[in-house]
């Protein structure tokens, strides 16, 4: 059956994969960004190599504090839905927390359901160090696995907020994890919260590809909540930029909705139906 996406695929070509992000270390940087729903979806993929379908959704969409309790079902409907309405980006699922800690079985058992059932290319995995035999498993059983270390959200108890990681005694531990996930076979890591000669270090330490999210320039890529960017979320952290005011926009287009529907200025004739 053609749909209307599937006419857009075919025009689109083939979609990016995790071998061909990964000839991408060093050349032109990478653009990633995240999404959660098919509108956002679309748009990004206009733009973006990597979508990420981030546990940040819990933050951003359900007004939660942290991304911990996003349940992993929740998530497999929004990646479906990006998945399909998205053609050119390579599309990475993020495990939320519980979903994968227990040990390579238990992250297979997830990653390989999430893939079955949303069609993502790729799964990421917070932590370093302590989870590379897990991406080792995965990667081995054919599933490409994009790492996350520095600061890591769901170990936001752990590090009492989220707080710059890499700095002083902690540096170290970050260079171990990054190269302790190089060897286990990422295609990529996310590097978040760190300063820019930890992240200029690693870069150029590991064969993967390297996507900062406040990490500096120093990395292969670069990934924000795309809310972020534009103006949506209540609260912008520092290594944001923010290219529009979206919230802005909306208050101004709602209220002026509300406005005309008291005045009786809305519906217009344009938009009524007569019985001719
Ligand atoms: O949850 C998320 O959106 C992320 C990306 C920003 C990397 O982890």
């Amino acid at each position: 059956m053609s749909t209307p996406n599937s006419s857009a695929r075919k025009s689109a070509g083939k979609r990016l994969e995790a071998p061909d992000i990964l000839k991408r270390k060093g050349a032109e940087p990478l653009v990633s960004l995240t999404a959660y729903t098919a509108p956002m979806a679309r748009l990004v993929d206009q733009v973006a190599d990597i979508i990420i379908i981030g546990d940040s959704m819990g933050m951003v969409l359900y007004g939660l504090e942290t991304t911990l309790a996003m349940p992993l079902f929740t998530m497999i409907g929004h990646a479906k839905a990006v998945v399909d309405a998205s053609c050119r980006a390579l599309c990475v699922f993020d495990m939320p927390f519980g979903s994968y800690e227990e040990g390579p079985e238990q992250a297979f058992r997830n990653a390989a359901r999430v893939m079955k059932k949303t069609g993502v290319q790729a799964v990421k995995l917070e932590g370093g160090e302590q989870m590379a035999e897990t991406a080792a498993h995965l990667v081995k059983h054919g599933i490409p696995v994009m790492g996350h270390i520095g600061l890591t959200p769901q170990a936001f108890h752990a590090m009492g907020g989220f707080k710059v990681q890499g700095k002083g005694k902690g540096r170290a531990q970050v260079l171990r994890d990054a190269k302790a996930l190089d060897r286990a076979g990422v295609f990529s890591t996310v590097i978040e919260g760190v300063p820019e000669p930890l992240a200029r270090e690693i870069t150029e330490a590991v064969g993967n590809v390297t996507i900062g999210i406040g990490a500096s320039a120093a990395c292969d890529g670069q990934v924000l909540v795309t809310e972020d960017l534009l103006g949506l979320s209540p609260r912008t952290p520092k290594f944001v930029k923010q290219y529009a005011d979206l919230n802005q926009a909306i208050e101004k287009a709602l209220k002026c909705y509300a406005e005309d529907v008291k005045a009786r200025r809305f519906p217009g004739l344009e938009h009524t139906y007569s019985d001719k």
